[in-house]
């Protein structure tokens, strides 16, 4: 099963590599550069950017721990390594690894971080725990998630439009997942001091996007969210675009919920 659920995520993000990039600048890259700005790293530093993406966290890092330091930035989808290793052709710090970061083996990181990639893991906690057992002791760790319902509103209007379109019933609610119980600040907080963390502390990082026509499709196209469209035939997809952007139109949804919680804490 947890098998699966890595398959459908790799699948989703190896097919968004493209979009995802399109949309790193309305999303990805804020949030990453926001990520990094605590994170704090230095010049000469050796940091470990867990869920790299196409290096919104990564690619800034690289660039502040300078030619001295070193960036092992790890994602499973192949796509979007190579992308990152295009973007950073022009950083030779920046090492760009397509693997499961939930068993990567080196340690000893000044630093590690991830933007927006805990929650992917099949046991969230375990994978956290170890990415943390990457740090050295007295390293940094800083992990970003979204805060409560942020970007829930553009998956419902998607699963609306995909039902309507595809004449299936509406997609089930999806199963409680432990995100749901520690995406507002003081939980957060609370599940990484059980982590073992010293000197927890959480930021709230407010933001929304404007659904523009084009942002509100490449926050589909250009995000997990894609992996829901793997089930509509390829014809279908221009009509399930205008039943998505009719249906935020029909609500008034101008804006998106983008905040998320950077966490961040000391390996004692
Ligand atoms: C929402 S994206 C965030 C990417 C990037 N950190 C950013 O902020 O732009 C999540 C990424 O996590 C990656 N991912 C999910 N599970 C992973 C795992 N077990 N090991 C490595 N990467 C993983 C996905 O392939 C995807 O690229």
């Amino acid at each position: 099963m947890a098998d699966d659920r890595q398959t459908e995520i790799r699948g989703a993000f190896d097919a968004a590599a493209a979009d995802f990039t399109a949309l790193g600048r309305y999303l990805w890259e804020p949030i990453g550069t926001a990520t990094v700005g605590i994170a704090d790293p230095r010049p000469g530093e050796r940091v470990l950017d867990a869920c790299c993406g196409t290096g919104a966290s990564a690619l800034p890092a690289a660039r502040l721990v300078g030619p001295t330091g070193q960036v092992d930035a790890v994602d499973l989808s192949g796509p979007m390594i190579d992308e990152l290793r295009r973007l950073s052709a022009d950083v030779p710090q920046l090492l760009a690894h397509e693997a499961d970061v939930t068993t990567w083996a080196a340690d000893g990181y000044d630093l590690v971080q991830s933007a927006l990639g805990i929650f992917f893991f099949p046991d969230m906690t375990a994978g956290t725990d170890h990415l943390i057992s990457r740090a050295r002791p007295g390293g940094r760790v800083v992990f970003t998630i979204w805060q409560g319902d942020a970007m829930a509103a553009a998956g419902q209007h998607l699963g609306r439009a995909i039902a309507e379109v595809t004449n299936t019933p509406p997609p089930a609610p999806r199963p409680p997942h432990l995100f749901d119980q520690i995406n507002q600040a003081d939980l957060y907080a609370a599940w990484l001091s059980e982590r073992g963390l010293a000197d927890v502390e959480v930021s709230v990082n407010e933001m929304a996007l404007t659904m523009t026509p084009e942002v509100a499709w490449l926050v589909i196209v250009g995000s997990g969210f894609r992996g829901a469209l793997a089930k509509v035939p390829a014809d279908a997809v221009d009509t399930v675009r205008e039943h998505y952007l009719a249906s935020l139109r029909h609500d008034g949804v101008t804006e998106l919920d983008a905040t998320t919680l950077i966490g961040s804490g000391r390996r004692p």
